[in-house]
C-alpha cells in the first residue's frame, strides 16, 4: 500500500460507516487524511477515529476532496447521486448500496471470490449484499469439489442489517416489551421484539421480496455463472448483529464426501469450520460478531437428496458482510494495482 493515502467515508455516521472508520484504524492504513462525510442532519457533529476527532462535513461531488478513495456507506439514492462523479475524477469508489451491483461494468467483489474481475480502469466497485456475501463465502469453496447446480437458502437476518435505527428499533421495543408497555414500530414493518417477519423489502409479483431477488441475481454474478438456481427465503430475527443461514447446496453429480467438504471449507480464506457433532457446538450469530470470519457448520449430507450438502453459516454482516468486504477490496487493489 502506498506510504500515505486520502480517504472519505460517506455515512461515516451510520452502521457500516462507522465499522469502516474502525477497520482503518485497527488494520493500520497509512491515513494521510481522513474526511468522515454525513447528511446535513449531522454536519459539524464530532466522531472519533482513535485518539482524534472529526467533524462530519457536507459531501460535495464537484470536486474529489484530494481523496484516494471513498467508501459509500449510505443508501442507493445517495450513492446513485454521487459516487459516478466521484469515480470519474480518478477516486477509487467502494459503493456499499446496491444502486450499482448489477451494472455490466461495475464489478461486484468478494475478493477471495473474484477480485480479479476488476481491470485497472475501473474506478466503482460495488460491494454485494451482505446475505448474498455470507452464502458465497461458505458455498463458493465447495465449487472445488463438483459443479453445484442449485442452492436452497433460508436467512435468518439482524438488526443492525437494516441499519442503525433498526437496532435502536430492537433494543427499545424489546425494553418496551418487557415493561408491558406499548410500542409502535417506526423503522421495521412489524413488531420486532419476541418476533420473526419477512424481510422488510418489498414483495414482487413473483412472490419473491427484493433481498431474496438480490441473492439470486449477485450470485450469479459473483460466481459468473448466469445459470446457477437460487431460492432464498429472507426473514429478520430478533438479533442484534450477525446474520445466519440455512444453506442446501445440489451438485449436478453425486454430493462430494463430508469430510472433503471441512477440508475445502478449511482451507478457504475467510472461513472457519465450527462444526462439533459431539458438543453440538455449531455457528451462532454471537460467536461471529465482531470477527471477519463466515462460520461454517452443521455439514452434513442431504437425507432428501444423493446430490446435495447442507451447512449452517453465520457472519457479522457489518463487517465481512459490508465495511470489511469493502476495505478487503480497496487492499485487494492497491496490492494488484498499486496506489
Ligand atoms: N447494515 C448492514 O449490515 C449493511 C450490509 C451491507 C450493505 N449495507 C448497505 O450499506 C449502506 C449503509 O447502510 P447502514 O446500515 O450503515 O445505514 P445507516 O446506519 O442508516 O446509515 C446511513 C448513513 O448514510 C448517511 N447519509 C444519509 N443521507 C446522506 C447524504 N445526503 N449525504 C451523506 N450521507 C448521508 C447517514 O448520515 P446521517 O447520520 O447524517 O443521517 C448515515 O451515516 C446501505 O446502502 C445499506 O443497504 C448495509
Amino acid at each position: 500500500m502506498s506510504s500515505g493515502l486520502s480517504v472519505g467515508v460517506v455515512g461515516a455516521t451510520g452502521a457500516v460507516g462507522n465499522e469502516i472508520l474502525g477497520l482503518l484504524l485497527h488494520r493500520g492504513w497509512p491515513i494521510l487524511k481522513l474526511v468522515a462525510f454525513g447528511s446535513s442532519r449531522s454536519i459539524g457533529r464530532p466522531i472519533k477515529f482513535g485518539s482524534k476527532e472529526l467533524a462530519i462535513e457536507n459531501f460535495d461531488s464537484d470536486h474529489n476532496h484530494g481523496l484516494d478513495i471513498l467508501f459509500f456507506a449510505t443508501d442507493s439514492e445517495v450513492s446513485r447521486r454521487f459516487a459516478v462523479k466521484s469515480a470519474s475524477l480518478s477516486t477509487l469508489v467502494i459503493d456499499n448500496s446496491s444502486a450499482f451491483r448489477m451494472e455490466p461494468d461495475v464489478p461486484l467483489v468478494i475478493p477471495e471470490i473474484n477480485l480479479g474481475v476488476v481491470r485497472p480502469d475501473q474506478w466503482l466497485i460495488a460491494n454485494p449484499n451482505c446475505s448474498t456475501i455470507i452464502l458465497l463465502m461458505a458455498v463458493a469453496p465447495l465449487r472445488a469439489l463438483g459443479r453445484i447446480r442449485r442452492i436452497l437458502v433460508s436467512t435468518y437476518q439482524s438488526a443492525s442489517g437494516a441499519g442503525r435505527d433498526a437496532m435502536v428499533e430492537l433494543e427499545e421495543s424489546t425494553r418496551a416489551y418487557l415493561n408491558g408497555e406499548v410500542f409502535e414500530p417506526k423503522v421495521m414493518p412489524h413488531p420486532y421484539a419476541f418476533n420473526i417477519f419477512s424481510h422488510n423489502s418489498e414483495i414482487d409479483e413473483s412472490g419473491y421480496n427484493g433481498e431474496e431477488v438480490k441473492m439470486i441475481l449477485e450470485t450469479r454474478k459473483i460466481l459468473g455463472d448466469a445459470e446457477i438456481l437460487v431460492n432464498p427465503t429472507c426473514v429478520r430475527v430478533p438479533v442484534l448483529r450477525s446474520h445466519s443461514e440455512s444453506i442446501t447446496v445440489e451438485f449436478e453429480g453425486p454430493a462430494p464426501r463430508i469430510d472433503e467438504v471441512r477440508r475445502v471449507l478449511s482451507e478457504f480464506s475467510g472461513v472457519r469450520v465450527v462444526d462439533d457433532r459431539e458438543r453440538s457446538y455449531f455457528p451462532m450469530p454471537i460467536d461471529a460478531n465482531g470477527g471477519g470470519d463466515v462460520l461454517v457448520g452443521r455439514i452434513r449430507q442431504d437425507a432428501s437428496n444423493p446430490n446435495a450438502i447442507s451447512l449452517f453459516a453465520c457472519g457479522d454482516q457489518l463487517l465481512k458482510g459490508a465495511a470489511l468486504n469493502a476495505v478487503q477490496i480497496a487492499e485487494g487493489l492497491f496490492d494488484r494495482f498499486g496506489l
